[in-house]
């Protein structure tokens, strides 16, 4: 009798499983949902099994501490699946969109056996968004799908109002000098959308296969009943907009910012949690460098996991911040400087950028960094970014303002957001010219550093806030563990 009244309470545990594109920007806040809900009902609430690909995984293992921290939640567990391409380490994250066409026609399959074998059963899968043949799969096994976009609400939205830009002719953009042409088809954001902020990809041509993916991906999504969605952001950020989105989308889940929200929750039980998920090597030596540094004084210089720079940027960002005369951090990813020669214009790199540098006003480091540590850092008063959705977030949580250098996809939209309607930092897109970094940097960090900083730490309090018990975010995730249990139940 009691054997079969524990076995019945074991089978209704709810098994999710969490399936994110193999990249950092959405390992690491698709990591961050898998420790909140392995967090969810005292650490026995909900099974949680992240799927990880095999060349990933190796990394994550090698450079975090994934495998120790999740050790603590017995209901957790790692898998892994091949991504399709060739496990080569370099190029691979770089290679984003031919990662997304191999996983539809190499991990399809093998993802839709590991699925119909999974024991105990997987009661709900929560799939990254961007990867259509996950939803499509649960759908032909029978398991419900919630889908997780690791982007903001406004590229959600812009995305899902493709067809109708394309259709009035809004797209293609026709030259440079059709760029600051306004778009009329996004409902709510017809006062600030420029064509030059849509999304990357919308400067390709209407029919572009990777264009038609995209549109067809957040389409989907809406289908009669739609999936429900996550969004790793939270109200005060895009509120009008996730209204909207929710018109469309009833269930929409919108808990970020992730990391804060963890890092809140794992205060609560009284853990703490180094919380890395980085797939490089965390040079944390930049954190001694930033203790010498004065209050605020201090410019990080990022641009995520996937940017590639041809050299002659690179020159003119380095000649722009070292006349600017502030003092920054520059931390240069391996891979960050394109190699086609072809591609580069004549000029060299200097010395500093190939080697790294520490001196007393700045530091070169070519590696990795621990952002998260890095922003919070009291030494840093700005940050020149690529506008990465997490690396937003994270700028925004730690309330410093941003000069914005997107390089693709959501990028384009997230640095329009965070200038000209959040006031939040400067937008340098489409622009790589050292006279305009040096005046950028001088207006964040000098002339403007009062208004902005004012701007940002407003924002901070509003995003901590909102993972707080009756915050926004947090009362959403409650929703969404109640929605988890009652699909598995
Ligand atoms: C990609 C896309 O570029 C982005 O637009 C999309 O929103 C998510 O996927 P990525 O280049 O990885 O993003 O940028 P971002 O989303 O900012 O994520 C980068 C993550 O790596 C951040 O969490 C950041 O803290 C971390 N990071 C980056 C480090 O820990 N150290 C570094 O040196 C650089």
């Amino acid at each position: 009798m009691m054997e079969a009244a524990i076995m019945e309470q074991a089978s209704s545990i709810p098994h999710v499983l969490i399936f994110p594109l193999p990249v950092q920007g959405h390992v690491t806040s698709m990591l961050k949902l898998a420790e909140l809900l392995s967090l969810a009902g005292d650490g026995g609430g909900i099974r949680v099994t992240f799927l990880n690909s095999d060349y990933n995984h190796k990394r994550l293992i090698q450079f975090s501490d994934v495998e120790s921290r999740f050790r603590k939640y017995p209901g957790f567990q790692f898998k892994t699946i091949d991504d399709g391409l060739p496990m080569d380490q370099l190029t691979k994250g770089e290679k984003v969109l031919d990662l997304m066409g191999e996983m539809g026609l190499k991990t399809r399959p093998i993802f839709k056996d590991l699925l119909a074998q999974m024991d105990p059963p997987v009661t709900c899968v929560i799939g990254d968004g961007v990867l259509g043949f996950i939803r499509d799969v649960s759908v032909e096994v029978g398991i419900p799908i919630i889908r997780f976009r690791t982007i903001g609400a406004s590229c959600f939205w812009i995305n899902f109002w493709l067809p109708e830009i394309i259709q009035a002719g809004e797209l293609p953009i026709q030259g440079e000098e059709d760029m600051d042409r306004m778009i009329t088809k996004v409902p709510g954001m017809e006062s600030f959308l420029r064509c030059r902020d849509l999304p990357g990809y919308c400067r390709l041509s209407a029919d572009d296969p990777v264009l038609a993916r995209i549109v067809r991906t957040t389409r989907e999504s809406s289908s009669s009943p739609p999936s429900p969605l996550i969004l790793n952001t939270f109200d005060d950020f895009d509120g009008p907009i996730q209204a909207q989105v929710r018109h469309l989308f009833p269930k929409t889940y919108a808990i970020g910012p992730l990391h804060e929200h963890l890092k809140s929750r794992l205060q609560a039980t009284a853990t703490t949690s180094s919380s890395s998920n980085s797939l490089w090597k965390e040079e944390a030596g930049c954190l001694t460098w930033l203790d010498t540094q004065p209050p605020g004084s201090v410019l990080y210089v990022n641009f995520g996991s996937i940017t590639v720079m041809r050299r002659e940027q690179v020159v003119e960002f380095w000649e722009g911040l070292t006349s600017s005369k502030n003092r920054f951090l520059w931390v240069i990813r391996p891979g960050l400087v394109s190699h086609e020669e072809e591609l580069d214009g004549g000029d060299e790199i200097p010395e500093e950028l190939v080697e790294g540098v520490e001196k007393e006003n700045l530091k070169v480091l070519v590696g990795w960094a621990p952002q998260e540590a890095v922003l919070s850092h009291g030494a840093v008063g700005g940050f020149l970014t690529h506008s990465g959705w997490n690396s937003t977030l994270e700028s925004i949580v730690a309330g410093v303002p941003m000069i914005c250098w997107p390089f693709f996809a959501d990028q384009q939209v997230n640095s329009r957001i965070v200038s000209e309607v959040l006031k939040l930092g400067l937008d340098m897109k489409d622009v790589c010219d050292r006279r305009v970094v040096e005046r950028m940097v001088n207006e964040l960090m000098v002339e403007k550093k009062e208004e902005f900083g004012r701007k940002a730490v407003e924002m901070a309090r509003m995003a901590k806030e909102s993972v707080k018990e009756g915050g926004s975010s947090y009362e959403n995730l409650e929703l969404l563990i109640e929605d988890i249990k009652l699909m598995s139940s």
